[in-house]
């Protein structure tokens, strides 16, 4: 690969095709670099935290230093703010952390009165208005900020913390966030004194929420120090947008450059570095004249050769180091993840990425995970995905906020296309404040491929609906407009603020879509959101009474449909880009179809909370993956129930099964393109066993067996060897005497975990559990649960254990880096 250098220089006021200037290599690649021109540190640990009000059960502000009845710039009326203030008696958490996962599931109300609803909806645990001693947490640490920071730009960067929340340092109000979702930073430099004792208090309060299902508490996303020069890039001050023509990638570069003192005059130089780390091209503006306490935006383009592109089979990431330099020496850098790729939307066509056709195959997600609740640590995220991607799936939405920095980077390199979401459709500022914040800090990801400006808003089909949205546009455009934008619609597809869209978003209502097109046959269309299929591992009966739904394709409330039906509408017409499945993994919160105690969790994933897969996995794994595939269920457990018939279903993407019992065929069946295959079959205890033919000549047995006695523990873990702060989702597998699992075990495992490391918590995706998410024990549920295993640092062999009475016990080695 060739590299190319350009070279120009921006004269003070002449405008970026100002002349150019003999390269000077001492200036592009060796210039003496201050010996961390940004530095940046991490501050998830040796927080403090304190549930409730901190100081004084009846206020906790109020009480300043000089006054007890108002607060005053830099006495922010809260001891907790103070050095003095003795927090040795709170809690010691490190980040990501969640307390409303810790606390135990709780009633809001009677059987079927409104709160027990709302309950249902929170996942059952008691935070929010009706349990204000719940709501508000409060988080202090001392900040380490050495001497040598002064003089420098200070900022602390928030990834996301819910919900409405309070940065206090050294006494003064520094920053409030009012959404979960969206990171915020603060600029703390007048406030900070380095080489002083810094005190970080930040109180998160959940009194009020912002979704229909759990939300989680505190801060549950990354929290980072970062310390820049005077003179530095913005934060997410670097656009870069990728043209791909023959044989070479145009890259334009704006960068913002901040001057927060005297006139300075810069150069900037950008580095495009590639996926094998080589240096493909690089930039240098020589001469940037920046006013005093002012900034500007510096545009410069590369030109790599050749390219590597990015695209689901073939995730290249790229890489842009930008750096600063003023008097010789290099003062800031960044580093910007990048894609080069192409993605197009057509009408009559569907969605293409560099060219080729692409069928979004995709999964609505919240962001909780059995066990952990909202902390998801960064290596858990990257699971997720790893499992949905292992499903076909090759899309993500982030329902319905923005995603993750752990789910982008993970989406990023694994090839995943996302979907990403705003949390608030308005026009306000605060809602247009959490828009951009999201535009600019994913507007570089190689795997964002469409902006979602609201879904299922009450203003959709309103005129409203359409000037808000036409605001939101304007401003997306604005910072990025490389990508379209889309609503989510349920229903009124067409009215409102569909003709502001891009690309129309189909939520449910699956006769509507059909309508659409004939009458907007030039507006490219995607399923945001489809499906709603509930179901919960494992259960093969619906079962009212039990809150249990079967986990055959069969059920789904009012506006949604089952996979099936969906995918072979979807998949039949080419016009449709692709569409999104309600959801990929089971959430908190939103148990429909049984919105009462003890319900806490929804029905709606491919996956259970704990990540296990239940049958629709296979239905999608089919008609999305490559390979062939052959499920077969339910299980065969059915003592008392011989000679009744019992549903057999089969989902294959072969051309035909051939079904047996006990050695005896039941016969063969064509399977048809998106359908499963179903036998009725009275029950016997045995073998019951599918054989299915594949095109390729691919011959694929599935087998169930009447099990035994529950007599051991089996665990098992897709990660064997974990660096410091990764975790292994754990499975734990209740087997009989031949080593077969047994799908119906309900034994009590208790886990023990010796050697660096910790257990984060534990789960058996049974959506009406009420035992603790943060504990070292747990049921199974139809015969598995889990644990999360955490290395810590420094290296070393961890044992994990597992124990249930009258079972033998299991242990599972697991090496640390
Ligand atoms: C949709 C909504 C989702 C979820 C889903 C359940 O209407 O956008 O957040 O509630 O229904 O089917």
């Amino acid at each position: 690969m060739t590299i190319i250098v350009e070279r120009r220089t921006l004269l003070a006021g002449a405008g970026a095709a100002a002349a150019a200037l003999p390269f000077a290599r001492a200036i592009a690649g060796t210039v003496p670099t201050m010996p961390s021109p940004r530095r940046i540190t991490p501050i998830d640990d040796g927080w403090r935290f304190h549930l409730g009000h901190a100081a004084d059960p009846a206020q906790d502000f109020g009480f300043g230093a000089s006054h007890d009845t108002y607060a005053k710039s830099g006495d922010a009326g809260t001891p907790v703010a103070t050095p003095k203030f003795d927090d040795s008696g709170w809690a010691t958490v490190r980040l990501p952390h969640d307390w409303a996962n810790a606390l135990p599931y709780e009633r809001f109300g009677p059987p079927g009165s409104e709160a027990d609803k709302t309950g249902s909806y929170q996942g059952f645990k008691p935070v929010g208005r009706r349990f204000p001693a719940n709501s508000v947490g409060w988080y202090r640490r001392r900040l380490d900020i050495p001497a040598t920071e002064a003089g420098r730009r200070l900022r602390l960067e928030f990834d996301g913390a819910t919900r409405d929340v309070m940065v206090i340092l050294n006494g003064f109000f520094v920053g409030r966030s009012e959404s979960g979702y969206a990171p915020f930073s603060v600029d703390i430099t007048d406030f900070a004194v380095p080489g002083g004792d810094n005190i970080l208090v930040v109180r998160c309060d959940v009194s009020l929420g912002e979704a229909w299902s759990y939300e989680g508490a505190g801060l549950y996303r990354h929290v980072r120090l970062v310390s820049s020069a005077p003179t530095h890039i913005r934060q997410w001050g670097v656009a870069v947008r990728s043209e791909v023509g023959a044989g070479r990638a145009t890259i334009r570069i704006a960068t913002e450059l901040v001057n927060d003192g005297p006139a300075a005059t810069v150069t900037l130089r950008s580095a495009v570095i590639g996926p094998d780390g080589r240096r493909l091209a690089e930039v240098v503006e020589q001469q940037v004249a920046l006013p005093a306490w002012g900034g500007r935006t510096v545009d410069q383009v590369a030109t790599v050769a050749d390219p590597q592109l990015w695209s689901p089979e073939t995730p290249h990431i790229h890489r842009l180091e930008s750096a600063v330099i003023r008097d010789g020496m290099a003062v800031d850098a960044d580093t910007t993840r990048f894609g080069i790729r192409t993605f197009r939307f057509d009408a009559k066509a569907g969605f293409f990425v560099n060219g080729k056709p692409v069928k979004i195959k995709g999964t609505c997600n919240h962001q909780d995970h059995a066990g952990v609740g909202f902390a998801v640590p960064d290596s858990l995220h990257r699971w997720r995905i790893e499992q949905l991607k292992a499903m076909g799936s090759n899309a993500y939405r982030s329902t319905h906020h923005p995603a993750p920095p752990a789910v982008l980077d993970a989406c990023d390199e694994l090839g995943i296309l996302v979907l990403d979401e705003t949390r608030q459709m308005s026009s306000n500022p605060e809602a247009m404040g959490q828009l951009e914040r999201m535009i600019r800090r994913d507007r570089n990801r190689a795997c964002v491929f469409l902006w979602s400006i609201g879904n299922e808003e009450v203003h959709r089909a309103t005129a409203t609906g359409a000037a808000i949205a036409r605001t939101m546009k304007r401003r997306i455009y604005e910072l990025d407009g490389t990508r379209p934008i889309t609503e989510a619609f349920n229903g009124h597809f067409g009215e409102g603020a569909s003709p502001v869209l891009d690309v129309m978003g189909f939520n449910y209502y699956l006769d509507g879509i059909d309508p659409f097109h004939a009458a907007h046959p030039d507006v490219p269309t995607i399923g945001t959101e489809t499906a709603s299929t509930v179901m919960t591992r494992g259960v093969y009966a619906r079962d009212d009474k039990a809150q249990l739904v079967p986990a055959y394709d069969t059920d789904f409330p009012r506006w949604a449909s089952t996979a099936a039906r969906w995918w072979t509408l979807y998949d039949a017409r080419p016009w449709l880009s692709g569409g999104f499945v309600w959801t990929g993994f089971d959430y908190k919160g939103e148990p429909t179809p049984y919105e009462s105690w003890p319900s806490n969790a929804s029905n709606f994933g491919q996956m259970d909370s704990c990540g296990f897969p239940k049958d629709n996995y296979y239905y999608y794994k089919a008609w999305w993956g490559a390979e062939p595939v052959l499920h077969l269920f339910p299980h065969w457990d059915w003592a008392g129930r011989e000679g009744q018939p019992v549903d057999v279903w089969v989902h294959s993407n072969g051309e035909a099964v051939e079904l047996f019992l006990n050695g005896r065929s039941l016969g063969t069946k064509t399977v048809e393109r998106g359908r499963h295959l179903a036998w009725s079959v009275p029950y016997a205890p045995g073998r019951i066993e599918a054989r299915s033919r594949h095109a390729n000549g691919k011959r694929l047995v599935a087998v169930r067996e009447t099990t035994g006695a529950p007599a051991a523990i089996r665990l098992s873990s897709d990660r064997r060897r974990l660096r410091p702060g990764e975790v292994a989702v754990i499975r734990a597998a209740i087997v009989d005497g031949k080593g077969r699992e047994v799908p119906t075990a309900a034994k009590l495992i208790k886990f023990a975990l010796t050697g660096p490391g910790r257990i984060l918590g534990v789960g058996n995706g049974d959506p009406r559990s009420l035992e603790a998410d943060e504990a070292e024990q747990r049921s199974t549920f139809n015969g598995l649960a889990m644990a999360l295993v955490e290395a810590g640092p420094g290296g070393g062999a961890l044992r994990l254990e597992a124990q249930a009475s009258g079972l033998r016990s299991a242990m599972l080695p697991i090496l640390t880096d």
